[in-house]
């Protein structure tokens, strides 16, 4: 079956689509997602043709009540829109104002193109998503902040290559986050700043010869600025990219810490336990109790990235300015956008309702040689120098493990045989990972009060951002 009647780019043929041309090209089952921005900007640049004088203020105002009842309408019902078999949603507004209002509907085109509409509509919907995905980072930055307070005096495993290595506080390691996130919004900042830019007036490629005022649609719209080149206004879709990559690292963030807590909610571990609200069972296994959320958070890590390799490779291969390759970047923009926000509120609820194993993770450090350093460090201050106290530590760690016994154990006499003219018998303090801590005393230490140090720092940040 062939169909082209009713097209609004009809004109010039004379043969029809094939049906499956149609249904290939058409963005609509995806981009009615826009229409609020579509309206909005045609709100704006219908204003601007009034202001202008190429549309009467009768025609302006039946128009612009025309578009906000169809925005209205769309608001709880968008079904229409995959009725009239249009193309996309810039086309379905049109046509649908122009059945509803007559000759008034066949001006909101003028002076403009599906190719700088779409690029306005992006632009909105991205500088939107930048503001909610920014408000769900700082959700989950207070949640953080809170928990960091409530555990900045609680010692565990600090780790490298997943072997035990000096001990840290749970608040400490809960910070780490609290700065990669913080990072996070600032990236997405940048994103939102260099997306500031209004395309309008850009035409299809070249502008156009009518008179436009496109500051005026920049400000009604609340944009910075105006674009500065029609050809890039209308071809380039970097913005899109930046926040792509913004989220994947906001992905692989989370992606990190959901698989220590995978790891640390395991029998093995147990330093943590996941609440019922974000656990799930399994169908065979009565005693399973399985980290899903945090398991599937990882997953989704993959579909993020993938979605900024489709877009980096859409747009690798196009020829100035506009081609229709560029209709590919809203799939891959909603999902990652969708995901993000999604599995940011599900973590941030899961996070908030973890419970510690104090106990677990004390004994972990008690029970380990994560005071080697510490002790080294020891030799240090009575003039020792490290590599030498390195291997003097390293010595009475070979020999503890003989014996099956920790440093604090070590007797005295194998004490003063491996550390010579450098032996102190102060030495014994030193052999406890927990007490050292407050032996730290640098701003970004573990100690539990440069923990709440931080917190209350970046509770301030967080206000003012
Ligand atoms: N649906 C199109 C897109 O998303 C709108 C622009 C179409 N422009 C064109 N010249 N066919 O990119």
């Amino acid at each position: 079956m062939k169909t082209n009647s009713g097209k609004l780019w009809a004109g010039r043929f004379s043969g029809e689509n094939e049906k499956l041309t149609d249904e290939f090209d058409a963005s609509i089952g995806f981009d009615k997602r826009l229409a609020p921005y579509d309206i909005e900007g045609s709100v704006a640049h219908v204003k601007m043709l009034c202001k202008q004088g190429f549309i009467s203020a009768e025609d302006t105002e039946k128009i612009i009540t025309a578009l906000e009842q169809l925005r209205n309408e769309l608001s709880s019902d968008d079904s229409m829109l995959m009725k009239g078999g249009y193309e996309d949603i810039h086309m379905a507004v049109e046509a649908i104002i122009t059945d509803r209002i007559g000759e008034p509907g066949q001006r909101i085109h003028t002076g403009r193109s599906r190719n700088d509409q779409v690029a306005l509509d992006m632009r909105m919907f991205v500088l939107d998503q930048c503001g909610i995905l920014q408000n769900r980072l700082k959700a989950l930055i207070s949640v953080l902040l809170a928990k960091a307070e409530e555990n900045a005096d609680v010692v565990m495993p600090g780790f490298t290559h997943v072997q035990k290595a000096q001990a840290v506080t749970y608040g400490h390691y809960l910070n780490a986050y609290s700065e990669m996130f913080f990072r996070d919004i600032s990236r997405i900042q940048d994103v939102a700043k260099r997306t500031d830019e209004m395309p309008l007036g850009a035409g299809a490629l070249a502008a156009s010869t009518l008179e436009l005022d496109d500051d005026y649609v920049a400000e009604l719209l609340g944009f910075k600025a105006v674009s500065k080149n029609s050809l890039d206004a209308v071809s380039d879709r970097d913005y899109c990219i930046e926040l792509l990559s913004a989220l994947s690292i906001v992905m692989m963030h989370l992606s990190r810490f959901c698989e220590e807590i995978v790891w640390w909610a395991s029998e093995e571990f147990a330093y943590i336990k996941v609440s019922d609200g974000y656990s799930t069972g399994s169908s065979m296994m009565p005693q399973k109790r399985n980290p899903d959320v945090a398991e599937l958070i990882r997953g989704k890590t993959g579909r993020v990235y993938g979605d900024l390799m489709a877009m980096l490779t859409v747009m690798k291969g196009i020829p100035m300015s506009y081609d229709k390759d560029i209709q590919e970047d809203k799939e891959s923009v909603f999902d990652a956008v969708d995901t993000a926000d999604i599995c940011l509120t599900i973590f941030t609820g899961m996070v908030k309702d973890i419970s510690v194993n104090e106990e677990k993770m004390n004994r972990a450090v008690e029970e380990s040689f994560m005071d080697s350093t510490d002790a080294a460090e020891y030799l240090v201050r009575k003039g020792c120098p490290f590599r030498h106290a390195h291997f003097i530590i390293g010595g009475l760690v070979g020999l503890a493990e003989k014996q099956g016994i920790w440093l604090r154990d070590i007797s005295e006499e194998d004490l003063k045989a491996a550390c010579g003219e450098y032996y102190d018998p102060g030495i014994r303090e030193a052999f406890n990972a927990t007490g050292n801590l407050k032996n730290k005393h640098s701003a970004l230490s573990p100690a539990p009060e440069k923990v709440r140090a931080y917190v209350k720092a970046a509770k301030e940040k967080l206000a003012n951002l």
